[in-house]
């Protein structure tokens, strides 16, 4: 029977990659994982006070529908959070969601048309192009330059009176790019001057390893800025699935999108109950956890860094987050970074993401690596990469 012409856009390589992996699971063989950005699947854990405020709840009975715009002693709390941060912000400009993937389809919903277009610095995380896709819109990659500074000459190139919007990922997933104040503010500049949304992704907020981190709050002044931020990471709630939208309280261009957000919010009627109660005590508990996780991660990312260049494998140092993105020398030997991820697992059992998943202009060619994995089992995978590599 018929299925919707709109679902074949949909792509998430991540995980797609993943049927590959059951097929040589299934012939009994180890599997190193490092496709996924999950933390808690690794030796980074849910803090015992979040965990405690959940499990409270449940047996409290507390396990009735939210309100759909999500509990307001969690609004509160994200107003609290993201002031500090720099945004204009009140309670009634955040709406709860099932994670920031959640946040992100309802944002792409209510602003996209068929044929709009929406700019997202490349590489960039799959979603924001398979729900502009799943929307009848187009996705727009514009080039960063080789600092990861974006290249503002290449972004103005690419509006066109179709464009509907501006997506910054900082830190960034794949790369890790983190972008700086003023790199923020010229992006601001550029959607002001071309009436565009700025769907701004700040998840990996917390986890910056070199430099201070910018919340584009900070420059938003009253641009029309839609900030997407969750729990996953930073709080080690991934399986949760808790995040928000919040929009600058400053933006009379965001009436519309005020006025739609809430109704979409309602049809799927509200985030989870007890794990809005948890995300509560998530951000006004103790932080003590995040200064660790973030120390731990820097020796990760320095060992893989380490390791890749000893390897003659380009990769650009990631500020933030927790992944790597090297280039791969593909030779004779692949015929692209798709059939490199795949003879790599099938060689070594190390799972890891093809470039090209990312977006093809300037993901293809690479491979994504994920280094929340303990250093022990980065040093098993890496001596394996090599030898696959010096074959
Ligand atoms: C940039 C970015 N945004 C959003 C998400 C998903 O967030 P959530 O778990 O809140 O849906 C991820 C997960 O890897 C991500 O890398």
């Amino acid at each position: 029977m018929k299925v919707s012409d709109r679902t074949h856009g949909v792509e998430y390589a991540i995980r797609d990659i993943a049927t590959y992996a059951r097929k040589y699971k299934a012939s009994g063989r180890e599997i190193i994982y490092l496709n996924i950005g999950d933390p808690v699947k690794f030796d980074f854990k849910t803090p015992d006070h979040i965990k405690k405020a959940m499990v409270e709840a449940v047996m409290r009975d507390e396990n009735y529908y939210a309100e759909s715009e999500g509990l307001p002693e969690l609004r509160q709390a994200i107003v609290e959070k993201e002031s500090e941060k720099g945004l204009s912000v009140t309670e009634e400009d955040v709406i709860v969601t099932n994670g920031v993937s959640e946040g992100l389809d309802m944002t792409m919903a209510s602003i996209v048309d068929p044929n709009s277009e929406v700019l997202m610095p490349g590489p960039y995380y799959p979603p924001y192009a398979s729900y502009t896709k799943f929307y009848g819109g187009r996705p727009v990659e514009f080039k960063l330059h080789g600092d990861g500074k974006p290249d503002l000459e290449d972004l103005r190139a690419r509006i066109t009176p179709r464009s509907r919007a501006l997506c910054i990922i900082s830190p960034n997933n794949p790369t890790g790019e983190v972008f700086d104040r003023k790199s923020l503010q010229q992006l601001i500049d550029i959607a002001t001057e071309h009436d565009l949304y700025v769907i701004c992704d700040e998840i990996y907020d917390k986890i910056v390893f070199d430099s201070q981190f910018t919340g584009i709050g900070k420059v938003a002044k009253d641009a029309p800025v839609i900030l997407l931020n969750g729990f996953s990471k930073a709080y080690l709630m991934t399986g949760w699935r808790c995040g928000y939208i919040a929009m600058n309280s400053n933006s009379k261009k965001l009436a519309g999108f005020r006025e739609d957000i809430p109704k979409l919010a309602r049809v799927r009627i509200a985030a989870n109950m007890p794990v809005q109660i948890a995300a509560v005590q998530a951000l006004r508990g103790p932080q003590t956890h995040i200064p660790k996780m973030v120390d731990k991660l820097r020796a990760r990312r320095d060992y893989v860094v380490k390791r890749l260049n000893s390897m003659a494998m380009h990769c650009k140092v990631p500020r933030g987050a927790f992944y790597v993105f090297p280039k791969i020398d593909l030779g004779t030997r692949w015929k692209d970074d798709q059939q490199f991820v795949i003879d790599l697992l099938k060689s070594t059992g190390v799972l890891t993401v093809h470039g090209s998943g990312f977006g093809s202009t300037y993901g293809s060619g690479h491979f994504r690596i994920v280094y929340l994995a303990p250093e022990e089992i980065l040093e098993k995978a890496m001596d394996k990469l090599e030898r696959f590599m010096s074959k």
